[in-house]
C-alpha cells in the first residue's frame, strides 16, 4: 500500500486495475485526471508531459508495465512476455533525460525473468513498492536537506520538484517544506520558462501546503542574489553522473553559476534512483530537445518562417559548482567521483 503523504493532490493514483494521472499541463486552472488501463496510454501521458518530474515519471513506467502484465498474461498466459518486454521498450521511448525512467523499466524487466506463480498480482506490488520507496527517501531527503540549511534567510528553487513530481513529498520541495516546519524562511521559486513548472506547479503547490511563496521572472535572479536574499538554490535532479555532474530543467546551469559568482550555495536534492553511475560525466547525458513550438510565438509557427527557436528542456551543472547532493542514503558534500562513491557504497 502506497503511504500517503498529508499534500491532498497526487500526480499519480492507482485503483487497483488502472493508473489515474493528474493532467499538469492544465494545472493551476483544473485538476482533471486521465485514467490509463494500458502501457501504450501510460507512454503517451509521459511524452505529453501530462505527468512530469523524474521520480513520477519512472513510478508511472513502472505501473504502465503492471498494466501490461495485466493485459497480455490475461490474454496468452504462455507468451505473455514478448509483449510486455515490447511495451516496456515502447515505455522507454516517452523521454530521453530523466534516468528514473529506464531505472523503474530495469526494475521490471528484471522481474519478467523471474518464475512467478501470480504475475499480475506480483508486478503491481512491485510498481506499488517503488512507489512508497519514492515517498520513503523523499521525507528522509527533507529532513537530511532540511539539517543544511540552519540560519538560512532565502532559498530559491527552479522547476517543479514536489508532490506532483515524484511519488509524494517532494525532493527539493521536500527539503523546503521539512525547513518551513522548522524555522522562518523565505521562498522564492523561479517561473521555469517555457514550460513554466515553477509559475503554474510550485506555486501552487505550495500554496496548498500553506507555504508562502515568491514569484520571481527566470532573468530576477542575478539581482535578487545580488540584493543578499538567497542563502541556498535547492534544486531536484533527472539524472546525476558518477562524478556528480547532474541533469536538471534548462535554467539551472545559469542558477549555479549565478549562485558561484554571489556566494550561494547549489544544493540538488534527488533519490539514488536519479544517479546514473553507468556514466562517468555529465557530458554523456541526452539532453532532451522539445518541438519548437512550445517557445515559439504562434506567429512565426509556419512555412518558411525565418524565425525558429531552439528549445533544450535540460542542462548538466557540472559538480565543481554544486555544494550538496542530498540522496536517501546520505548528504555528499563538493560532490566528485571520489565523494560520490560513499552513497554508492552504503547500503
Ligand atoms: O520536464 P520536466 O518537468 O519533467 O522536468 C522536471 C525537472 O527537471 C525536475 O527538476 C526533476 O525531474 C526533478 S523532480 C523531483
Amino acid at each position: 500500500m502506497t503511504q500517503q503523504t498529508n499534500e491532498t493532490v497526487q500526480a499519480l493514483i492507482w485503483t487497483g486495475s488502472s493508473l489515474k494521472v493528474l493532467d499538469q499541463r492544465k494545472l493551476p486552472d483544473t485538476i482533471i485526471y486521465d485514467e490509463y488501463q494500458d502501457a501504450g496510454g501510460v507512454t503517451e501521458a509521459i511524452a505529453s508531459m501530462r505527468v512530469r518530474g523524474a521520480p513520477a515519471i519512472g513510478i508511472a513506467a513502472a505501473y504502465g508495465v503492471a498494466l501490461s502484465v495485466s493485459q497480455h498474461h490475461v490474454n496468452d498466459a504462455v507468451d505473455w512476455q514478448a509483449q510486455v518486454s515490447k511495451d516496456i521498450a515502447l515505455l522507454a521511448q516517452s523521454r530521453p533525460t530523466a534516468v528514473n525512467l529506464f531505472w523503474a523499466l530495469a526494475q521490471m524487466e528484471a522481474l519478467l525473468a523471474q518464475k512467478l506463480d501470480d504475475p499480475k498480482a506480483e508486478f503491481i506490488a512491485a510498481a506499488e513498492q517503488i512507489h512508497a520507496d519514492d515517498i520513503a527517501a523523499n521525507i528522509k531527503m527533507g529532513e537530511m536537506g532540511a539539517d543544511l540549511l540552519a540560519g538560512s534567510k532565502g532559498l530559491m528553487t527552479h522547476c517543479n520538484t514536489g508532490t506532483l513530481a515524484t511519488g509524494g513529498y517532494g525532493t527539493a520541495l521536500g527539503v523546503i517544506r521539512s525547513a518551513t516546519k522548522r524555522q522562518a524562511v523565505n521562498v522564492y521559486a523561479g517561473e521555469t520558462r517555457p514550460w513554466l513548472q515553477g509559475a503554474r506547479l510550485t506555486v501552487w503547490e505550495l500554496a496548498q501546503d500553506g507555504i508562502p511563496v515568491t514569484l520571481v521572472a527566470d532573468s530576477a535572479a542575478a539581482w535578487l542574489m545580488k540584493s543578499g536574499a538567497i542563502d541556498w538554490v535547492i534544486v531536484g535532479a533527472d539524472r546525476i553522473a558518477a562524478n556528480g555532474d547532474t541533469a536538471n530543467k534548462i535554467g539551472t546551469y545559469s542558477l549555479a553559476v549565478l549562485a558561484k559568482h554571489h556566494g550561494v550555495k547549489l544544493m540538488v536534492v534527488a533519490p539514488t534512483t536519479t544517479i546514473d553511475w553507468g556514466i562517468e560525466s555529465g557530458s554523456e547525458i541526452e539532453i532532451e530537445q522539445r518541438d519548437p513550438k512550445e517557445l515559439l510565438p504562434v506567429c512565426y509557427d509556419h512555412e518558411g518562417s525565418l524565425v525558429t527557436a531552439w528549445n533544450p528542456v535540460f542542462d548538466v551543472t557540472p559538480a565543481e559548482l554544486i555544494a550538496a547532493i542530498v540522496t536517501e542514503r546520505g548528504v555528499v558534500l563538493n560532490p566528485s567521483i571520489e565523494t560520490m562513491r560513499t552513497i554508492k557504497d552504503a547500503i
